[in-house]
């Protein structure tokens, strides 16, 4: 099975008003974890790679590892750049086997935004690779872009129509109040709905994407506590949240956060309760186990997109 773009993904994904989950990926064992639980959940799959995973596993690696997924798995994924800052990472990764980029522009101002995805999309599109925009700015921290909630600013609907028309880009991430990493909200959370559904109905049957959407499990959280970790006042989005915004209009939903609790928590438990073991497949096995298992519930408690092929 070959890699496939997000294009014939988010059209069923709009129709039947469900999201299909983005993962990040950083090496083997998150890509198996991942794509073992898309494969038993029947679901369309999003792997994503950042720049900073491409500089700590080397974009070769994470090719050829999706590629060994691709084969052994027989599921239709789409290779994603994730938060390409730049129109060289997008060319990079068109050029270098991915199916999919995002160019972030949402730190520069809305004219120079449209100008730089728009030669993006020029140069993806020539080579058949969707791209996907973000317009407004979401708090938090990434490995390339660090915003405070101060500079955050939300996605305007008006805009938004404007940005699309200019850019042809085919899909855009919008901020409505999610941020990336674990402390998502201080408070209680909220995310801006009626923003939403404004933006969605100015943009009839076009995709948008929720980056910042990880639930943060409690339970994970619980266990790095547990076992040694210190991460205190973690919050996410609250999985009700995610449903909802899967049935306006929203077709991708970004996950890494929870993927590396899971991960942490797995083998914070495990050395913890084997203090003897230095093997690593002895804990990343589990670790492996656990994100699988994640990724199922996400598959079908926030995504609603088992049964989806
Ligand atoms: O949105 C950012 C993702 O969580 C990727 O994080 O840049 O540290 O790989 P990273
Ligand atoms: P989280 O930090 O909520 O997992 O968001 C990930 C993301 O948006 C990647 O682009
Ligand atoms: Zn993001």
């Amino acid at each position: 099975m070959p890699l496939v773009t997000s294009k014939a993904m988010f059209e069923k994904a709009y129709a039947g008003k469900y999201a299909v989950g983005a993962f990040n990926v950083n090496n083997m064992e998150i890509i198996q974890g991942i794509v073992e639980a898309a494969k038993e959940e029947k679901s369309p799959l999003i792997l994503q790679v950042s720049a900073g995973a491409r500089k700590y596993a080397k974009h070769i690696y994470l090719i050829k590892l999706v590629e060994a997924a691709l084969e052994d798995s027989d599921l239709p994924i789409c290779l994603h750049l994730d938060h390409g800052e730049d129109f060289d990472i997008c060319k990079a990764c068109v050029d270098g086997g991915f199916s999919s980029v995002m160019i972030d522009g949402s730190k520069y101002s809305f004219e120079e935004n449209i100008a730089l995805t728009k030669k993006v999309v020029d140069y993806a599109h020539s080579k058949g690779v969707v791209v996907e925009a973000e317009l407004g700015r979401l708090a938090g921290v990434e490995d390339a872009v660090k915003v405070n909630s101060a500079d955050a600013t939300y996605t305007d609907p008006d805009q938004a129509v404007e940005f699309v028309e200019k850019t042809g880009v085919d899909s855009l991430a919008i901020a409505i109040g999610t941020s990336h990493g674990a402390y998502k909200f201080k408070g209680k959370p909220e995310l801006d709905f009626a923003r939403l559904e404004k933006i969605s109905s100015m943009l009839p049957n076009f995709p948008l994407v929720l980056h910042g959407a990880s639930t943060v499990l409690p339970e994970f959280v619980a266990k790095c506590n547990e076992f040694g970790g210190n991460i205190a006042g973690a919050q996410g989005v609250p999985e009700e949240m995610l449903l909802q915004a899967g049935q306006l209009g929203v077709c991708k939903i970004n996950i890494d956060t929870d993927l590396r609790l899971a991960m942490t928590a797995s083998i914070r438990e495990h050395l913890a309760n084997h203090p003897a073991d230095f093997d690593p497949r002895q804990y990343l096995k589990p670790a492996r186990e656990a994100i699988k298992n994640m990724v199922k519930h996400k598959i079908r408690n926030v995504l609603n997109s088992s049964n989806r092929l």
